[in-house]
């Protein structure tokens, strides 16, 4: 088969790890005999030097006529001036609300050969596995108003943390479907207890459920879930929650997996369903690690198992996903590993290493 690619490498470690995800996708296309017509574009700092905007109409043009977008990822500390008039950040938050992505999924996976170097009791997280369904076109980042303005007694700013019902229908109801493939029991996060916003999404959800009666719902309020993450993440299965709440929480899941590098992000515009096809961005879930680019030192694996979701999610090909995925699995097991989740005995590789050896498994 012949798929096009929007491929989007952005800042920092960002081009390091896309030319890793992009031999390994090579490595894909020659075992099974799918030819990836890839189209580059600039996102971000790197965007708005050499075009003036962190994400311009024609990139994004560009992006709409494929079927999905690589993204690798975006952040310069030239921009970390809260006065700066512009983001890098812009250009990724241009891209999911102009590509319509609502639908965020964020698989946690605790791999047996790195639960050791993880901050945590092997007791505690050994067979954890589950997966964040976050919203990601509304709440916080996108409602309005959104200002920052001076009164006479001092400045004054103010963030919108805005959802209409229909936001929330939809992305419950990718949730509820989620939970369906998985083990039918889905977890709503909220702080219905003090939001109104979190009010309406405990009403609507409760709603959906009755679409699902074969799914057990349960509502968990956000600060007992950030608990509940590590005091007992086996309990947790499909999550579903708000923007906001969703970044929060992803980060510090991520530790699970040993580090943020080996946290993978799907972008959906609509639900996930086996074998049709969905558009998607697919990149890591981590930034742009600025202090570890160009060094030959970044974990492209978050970036390298997100492309495995789109083979699977977007493209239908779920036995090359399965391949990418148990291909990283065995290099783990080998023991080589990134400077992020090195432990005792381990061999210590480079980004591009770490991309060879994994296309290797692919090939043999
Ligand atoms: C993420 C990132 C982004 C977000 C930033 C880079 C805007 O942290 O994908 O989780 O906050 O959504
Ligand atoms: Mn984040």
């Amino acid at each position: 088969m012949e798929f096009k690619l929007a491929v989007l490498p952005g800042d920092g470690i960002g081009p390091e790890i896309i030319e890793e995800t992009v031999k390994i996708l090579g490595a894909i296309g020659e075992k099974y005999g799918h030819g990836f017509s890839l189209n580059y574009g600039l996102v971000g700092g790197i965007a708005i030097e050499e075009e003036g905007t962190a994400l311009s109409a024609d990139t994004l043009k560009m992006c709409k006529r494929n079927d999905d977008v690589l993204l690798g990822a975006v952040g310069d500390p030239k921009y970390d001036d809260p006065k700066a008039p512009v983001h890098p950040e812009d250009g990724l938050l241009a891209l999911r609300k102009e590509l319509g992505l609502f639908a965020n999924l964020r698989p946690v996976t605790v791999y047996p050969s790195l639960i050791d170097n993880t901050n945590f009791k092997p007791d505690v997280i050994k067979g954890a596995d589950f997966i964040f369904v976050r919203e990601l076109t509304g709440g916080l980042y996108f409602g309005k108003p959104k200002r920052q303005w001076k009164t006479s007694r001092g400045r004054r700013a103010v963030d919108s943390m805005a959802y209409s019902e229909q936001e929330i229908e939809r992305i419950v109801r990718v949730g509820f479907e989620i939970a369906r493939m998985r083990r039918k029991k889905l977890i709503s996060v909220d702080k219905a207890n003090v939001l109104q916003s979190s009010r309406l999404w405990r009403q609507v959800t409760i709603e959906v459920a009755k679409d699902y009666p074969d799914i057990e719902l349960e509502h968990m309020l956000v600060d007992a879930c950030a608990m509940r993450i590590i005091q007992n993440p086996r309990y947790l299965d499909t999550l579903v929650t708000e923007n906001t709440f969703g970044d929060i929480l992803t980060d510090e899941a991520s530790m699970l997996g040993g580090s943020l590098g080996m946290l993978a992000s799907a972008s959906l515009a609509g639900v996930p369903k086996d074998g049709s096809r969905t558009l998607g961005m697919y990149e890591p879930s981590h930034g742009s690690a600025p202090r570890r680019a160009g060094q030959d030192l970044a974990n492209p694996i978050a970036t390298i198992i997100s492309m495995a979701m789109m083979l699977r999610y977007s493209l239908g090909l779920t036995e090359e996903a399965k391949k990418v995925e148990d291909a990283v699995s065995k290099v783990l097991e080998e023991g080589y590993r990134t400077y992020d989740i090195m432990g005792e005995g381990n061999i210590k590789v480079g980004t591009r290493k770490m991309g060879d050896l994994i296309a290797e498994k692919i090939g043999s």
